[in-house]
């Protein structure tokens, strides 16, 4: 039996080196497909790596990288993080500053110590009263009921972007008010620095007793310039300097703080905060290191004036200096044509509007278009294909941001907002801005929410909201500007800015699909926004910060069953700008037409959004009303010493089982979009239900504008953690406001049984808003992010001069 067995085992050995070799044939084979495999899933894993930060693949709308070919626009107060300064439109710039601060309060940990636009400044108020996006400024600030008024006023000449002069005057905001006496010193501030980066320098001119006569330099981008920092009238008490190295611009107030000494004055025992002079570190070979900020420091009697004067040395046929006498009369003629051009645009005083009112109105403008930023640098975008953050492409970006002191970044849906106010202003700027925006589209047609480019506007973000996802949209706002410029001017545009549009219609194409796309929900025709963090186990209701409504209530199990109706409203507004974008440059139309059609469908929508049970437009997915926030007190661990008291989290308890359902107990903004967004039919009866329900003051309506949530909703008000403050649960919003107002407008001029209603709550509603705006302005000197719903007081953020702004809009009925 063993030989047998033994017999038997040598063919079968021979057979099994045969297969073997066979085998191991084969095994390399498979070795090699399957590296080849792995290869191959390795750079295709690579190539989805590299996608989310892949540049749209199309030619770019912005093509110079040297804001010298807009050399009218070269030069601007592109730093609204600032309280002032000029920079230009480079990717490293020449940038100048102010600075403050009142020498008996200002302490060594920098309180009192004015650069940044802070709250926490405390400023009675400040912004920019008159202010044209292109060629001159007036600005107040009030610090301790000190007024501090800077204006400045550009001119052209040369090749390099031309002069210009700034004025910084300090004076009592009201002399008769005597009792701030003690504050009858001011410091002021102006530096000059280059950005790490730049092609160039800058030196400090020292005259007699090493006094700062001025400042020289020479970049790439300027060539040679001067500045010149000069008295115009006051008492000058000080006079000092600081030349030296910054180590960003994120670190400038810092640099100055620990160069401020305490001197003597000659011949006096008073004694003053001085600028340390030069402070230039040595290096190894001896040398000194050449300065990159330049700071003149003046501290004066109250009041008093300086002048700063920045010509460009290719100018050589300079006939008058911008300075003088000269400087008060081109400001003059630039405010006269500026309060030309306001009442020619927006028409207030011919509507009746008082001074005061316009006043208010060309400075909630003024601080838009004066808030202008020109950024540049790199963003940190995810998408599921990378291990963490990657770097976006380095990239430029010109844009309004929504509030100096809170938001001095771009955000792509409030963009898309104060391209209204902007556009109708100055056309040309809205194209650039519209242009940058979409040059920021990656190869996925995905454009980042929120953009962060540089040292100053990292700064002022915290660290967790830096990086940016590629899965998470963004209301495609800019549709509202493109439909009304178009609407506006749509033979200009053809005319002027064909090639323009030509270029930027395959994007937005490309941003079309990625919301077509991505952004679908399970069944035809619904959509939901991604983002909503489904293991949240501390929010009482999972922010859905991608609809830019964060804390809006919706589904409270976010789940892939969920269908938003203000995504599926903007993305069929969306399809039906494309269509007349497509219609106006000849390309079909037809795919954009069906798809405006279907998602416009009243039955459709009606079956996936309009709830039977609470007669309202509504959410759909997973969800319960019965959620609270409670302490859970851990139980006790023996380890726990017992004087360690740890302070429970509060944490979402669910107490009834989530249904799949309308989210119909939430009635708010959301539940308005069929009717914002102008897709509900006029005669259809839900836009009669809408109209009442809006007009209800149990629900959104208040004598100050619409609330976002209704009283009766679950949420109303609601902590969504511990911590989160209720934000898009009450309080009046204006960008929607503006928006609801805009459909009255368009529903009380189209044929149908609801006409007057809408009629009615076009003329309230417009009323409402305008004069708590302005009244909340006169009492607190701002405009603000949101306004309460129980009082109509200013809130959040502030100034807001972002989308607040649209207050302009509504004053000239301008839709
Ligand atoms: C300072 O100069 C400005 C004009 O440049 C003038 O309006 C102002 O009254 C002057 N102030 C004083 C104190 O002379
Ligand atoms: C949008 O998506 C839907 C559903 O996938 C599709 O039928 C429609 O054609 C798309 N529209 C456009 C303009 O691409």
């Amino acid at each position: 039996m063993v030989k047998n067995k033994a017999q038997e085992r040598v063919p079968k050995t021979r057979a099994r080196a045969k297969t073997n070799k066979k085998m191991r044939l084969s095994i390399n084979c498979v070795i090699v497909i399957v590296s080849m495999v792995i290869a191959g899933w390795f750079g295709y894993k690579g190539y989805l790596e590299t996608r989310v930060n892949t540049p749209y693949d199309g030619q770019k709308l912005v093509k110079y990288t040297s804001g010298l070919k807009v050399p009218d626009r070269y030069w601007g107060t592109y730093r609204p993080g600032a309280y002032f300064g000029l920079k230009t439109r480079d990717p490293y710039s020449l940038v100048t500053g102010l600075m403050w601060y009142f020498p008996r309060f200002v302490r060594y940990d920098g309180t009192g110590f004015r650069h940044w636009c802070e709250q926490s400044d405390e400023l009675n108020r400040y912004a920019w009263l008159e202010h044209d996006g292109r060629t001159f400024g007036v600005q107040e600030i009030v610090d301790n009921h000190v007024l501090i008024r800077t204006t400045f006023v550009k001119k052209r000449g040369g090749y390099r972007g031309g002069d210009w002069t700034a004025r910084i005057a300090v004076s009592l905001e009201n002399p008769q008010i005597m009792d701030h006496l003690f504050l009858e010193e001011i410091s002021l501030l102006f530096y000059t620095a280059i950005e790490d980066g730049t092609k160039g320098w800058i030196k400090a001119n020292l005259g007699d007793y090493d006094r700062l006569t001025g400042i020289e330099g020479n970049t790439q981008g300027l060539g040679s310039f001067s500045i010149n920092v000069n008295l115009i009238n006051g008492t000058i008490e000080e006079h000092s300097f600081l030349s030296t190295v910054a180590l960003g611009l994120n670190v400038l107030k810092g640099t100055v703080l620990q160069n401020l000494r305490i001197a003597a004055q000659k011949g006096s025992l008073k004694k003053h905060l001085v600028l340390a002079g030069e402070q230039l570190p040595l290096l190894p070979e001896g040398k000194r290191e050449d300065p990159n900020f330049v700071v003149t420091q003046v501290t004066g009697k109250i009041p008093f004036e300086i002048e700063v004067s920045y010509e460009s040395g290719s100018f050589s046929n300079r006939m008058d200096k911008l300075t003088g006498n000269n400087y008060d009369e081109a400001l003059k003629e630039h405010r006269e044509q500026f309060s030309k051009k306001f009442e020619s645009v927006f028409n207030l005083k011919s509507k009746g509007y008082k001074d005061d009112e316009v006043a208010f109105a060309k400075m909630a403008f003024s601080n838009l278009i004066g808030s202008i930023g020109y950024f540049y640098g790199t963003s940190q975008v995810q998408s599921t294909y990378t291990q963490g953050p990657v770097p976006y492409w380095k990239a430029p970006l010109y844009t309004a941001v929504p509030s100096r002191s809170f938001f001095p970044r771009g955000f792509l849906w409030d963009e898309g907002f104060h391209g209204l106010l902007i556009s109708v202003w100055d056309t040309e700027i809205e194209l650039d801005i519209i242009s940058h925006w979409f040059d920021l589209m990656n190869i996925e047609g995905w454009i980042p929410r929120e953009m962060i480019l540089g040292e100053e506007a990292v700064a002022k973000v915290p660290k967790e909201f830096i990086t940016q996802i590629n899965t998470n949209a963004n209301p495609p706002t800019f549709f509202l500007t493109l439909d009304f410029l178009l609407q506006r001017s749509e033979q200009d545009l053809l005319k002027h800015n064909f090639h323009l549009l030509d270029k930027l219609y395959p994007r937005l194409q490309a941003w079309f699909s990625w919301f077509n796309t991505t952004q679908i929900g399970e069944l035809p025709g619904t959509y939901r926004w991604r983002g909503r963090d489904e293991k949240a186990t501390r929010e009482l209701n999972p922010k859905t910060l991608t609809s830019g409504l964060d804390d809006y209530p919706r589904a409270s199990h976010p789940s892939v069953a969920e269908r938003h109706v203000d995504l599926r409203c903007w993305i069929a507004y969306a399809a039906r700008v494309m269509a007349n974008i497509a219609e106006m440059l000849s390309y079909p139309a037809k795919k954009y037409q069906e798809t405006y059609r279907y998602l416009s469908d009243n039955n459709l929508l009606n079956e996936l959004h309009w709830s039977p049970n609470a007669q309202a437009y509504s959410d759909y997915g997973l969800h319960t009303d019965k959620v609270v926030l409670q302490k859970i007190v851990p139980p006790p661990s023996r380890k726990q010493q017992s004087n360690v008291q740890i302070t429970p989290e509060m944490t979402r308890v669910v107490l009834e089982k989530p249904l799949l359902k309308f989210v119909d107990t939430t009635f708010g903004y959301v539940s308005l979009f069929p009717f914002i967004l102008q897709i509900v039919e006029p005669d259809s009866p839900q836009l009669g239900k809408i109209l009442q329900d809006l007009r209800d003051p149990d629900l959104l309506w208040t004598k100050y504008g619409l609330r976002s949530l209704a009283k009766t909703s679950p949420l109303y008000m609601k902590y969504n953690t511990q911590h989160d403050a209720p934000y898009w649960r009450g309080p009046i919003w204006i960008n929607l406001n503006y928006l609801t107002v805009r459909a009255a407008y368009y529903y009380s001029n189209v044929k149908g049984p609801y006409q007057e209603s809408a009629k009615k709550i076009y003329q309230e509603l417009r009323k409402n808003l305008i004069q708590n705006i302005i009244i909340q302005y006169k009492k607190t000197g701002y405009l603000w992010e949101q306004y309460d719903d129980t009082e109509g007081k200013g809130k959040g953020s502030h100034p807001f001069t972002g989308w607040t702004s649209l207050v302009v809009l509504l004053m000239a009925e301008i839709y």
